[in-house]
């Protein structure tokens, strides 16, 4: 064999395997890069519609809730499209000859829902529903971003795996009081923005609904505190028996300056699994 390949030969096949070795590698890294790229993911795109529906105008410009629209997002899975009545409540009356609006006005007319375009579509093995994001405070911003900026919708998230799990490994980082999650400007507490939590665990009332959160100084005037009923024992008044009267005890605010110290004291109120449960596989790939 010797006499056949000399020695510069056999150089030259090593050289050719890595080679080979380094253009595999490349490749592989490249689709990994297009695997996460915006134009596999369709992050940031803004998919033609068959109208141009503005979030800014209808979320910012008229104030209008998310529920309003996206009805079933509480209590679903789903948080579902408006029909066309919900747009026709104001458009029979506003922007009547508008161009724009002439599919809603068809729509109307034929009785046939207009086919929007999905923006966010996970792949049908991905299990996910909002009732429980929503109900154990996650927002809408955190995982769609500002929509009420939006004038055309775009995805702010890749919606894969990993972005995922990243939440799931560490829920306490984006967690707030439920009594937030539509407020799109929502941000974590700090020194100038604290957040005050009490919680009632009296009443036996499963998880969330038991936390109280607000967001101005809870012992100053004014500040938005659930009002304390005081029994009125029998019909007698509050005169006589108030002492013995079962009042309940104001609730005890603790204050938060700091999303961590906040995130934790939520996941336990809220009582949000364990990462480790919240990353196996079953909780999305059922
Ligand atoms: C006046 C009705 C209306 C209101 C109010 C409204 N939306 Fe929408 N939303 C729509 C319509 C119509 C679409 C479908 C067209 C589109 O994607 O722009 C949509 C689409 C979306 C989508 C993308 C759906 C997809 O295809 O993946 C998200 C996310 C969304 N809205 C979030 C919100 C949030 C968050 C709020 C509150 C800040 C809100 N919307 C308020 C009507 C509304
Ligand atoms: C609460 C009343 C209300 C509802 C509900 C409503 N709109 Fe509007 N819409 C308005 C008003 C007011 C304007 C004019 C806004 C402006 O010019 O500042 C408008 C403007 C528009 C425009 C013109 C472009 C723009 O954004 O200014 C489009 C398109 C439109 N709406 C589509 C829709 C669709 C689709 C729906 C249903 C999903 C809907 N609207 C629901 C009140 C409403
Ligand atoms: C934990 C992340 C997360 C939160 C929080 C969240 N969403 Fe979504 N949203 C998603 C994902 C993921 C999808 C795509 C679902 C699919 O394709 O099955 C989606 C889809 C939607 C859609 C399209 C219709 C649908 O249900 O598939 C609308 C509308 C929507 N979200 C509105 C909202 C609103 C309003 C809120 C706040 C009340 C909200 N979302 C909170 C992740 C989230
Ligand atoms: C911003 C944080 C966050 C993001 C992003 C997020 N989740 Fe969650 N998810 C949570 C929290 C918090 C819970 C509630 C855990 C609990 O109650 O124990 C949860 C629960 C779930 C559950 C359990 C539902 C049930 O009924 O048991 C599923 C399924 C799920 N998420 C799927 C997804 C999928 C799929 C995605 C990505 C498309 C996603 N989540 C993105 C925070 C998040
Ligand atoms: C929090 C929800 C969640 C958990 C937990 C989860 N997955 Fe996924 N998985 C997803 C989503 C969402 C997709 C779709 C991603 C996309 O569309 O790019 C996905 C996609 C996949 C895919 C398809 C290939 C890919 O990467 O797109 C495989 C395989 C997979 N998951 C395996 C697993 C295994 C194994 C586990 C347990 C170790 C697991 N997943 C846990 C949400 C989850």
């Amino acid at each position: 064999m010797a006499q056949i390949f000399d020695r510069s030969s056999n150089a030259l096949a090593r050289m050719s395997l890595v080679l080979t070795g380094l253009i595999v590698i490349a490749l592989g890294v490249t689709l990994d890069e297009l695997q996460r790229s915006p134009w596999v993911t369709r992050q940031g795109q803004r998919p033609d519609q068959p109208v141009p529906f503005s979030h800014k105008h209808h979320v910012m410009g008229l104030g209008l809730q998310c529920q309003y629209c996206h009805t079933t997002v509480e209590k679903s899975s789903y948080a579902g499209i408006p029909p066309t009545k919900t747009c026709m409540n104001c458009h029979a009356q506003i922007w009547t000859n508008a161009a724009l609006l002439e599919p809603i006005r068809r729509s109307w007319a034929t009785n046939q829902s207009v086919t929007w375009t999905k923006v966010h579509d996970l792949p049908d093995f991905a299990y996910f529903s909002h009732e429980i994001h929503v109900n154990k405070g996650m927002g809408c911003s955190s995982c769609h971003g500002r929509v009420d900026q939006m004038p055309l919708m775009y995805m702010q998230n890749t919606l894969q795996m990993e972005w995922c799990l990243d939440c799931h490994r560490n829920p306490a980082k984006n967690i707030r009081p439920t009594g937030q999650i539509y407020n799109m400007a929502w941000e974590k507490p700090s020194e100038e923005r604290p957040v005050w939590c009490s919680v009632n665990d009296q009443a036996g009332v499963p998880t969330a609904q038991m936390v109280n959160c607000v967001t101005k100084d809870p012992s100053s005037a004014g500040a938005e505190v659930a009002s304390l009923q005081l029994p009125m024992a029998n019909g007698k008044g509050l005169a006589g028996d108030v002492q013995s009267a079962a009042v309940p005890a104001a609730p005890a605010y603790k204050k938060f300056t700091d999303q961590n110290e906040l995130g934790h004291f939520l996941v336990e109120h809220y009582k949000i699994r364990t990462p480790r449960e919240l990353t196996s596989c079953e909780v999305c790939h059922r």
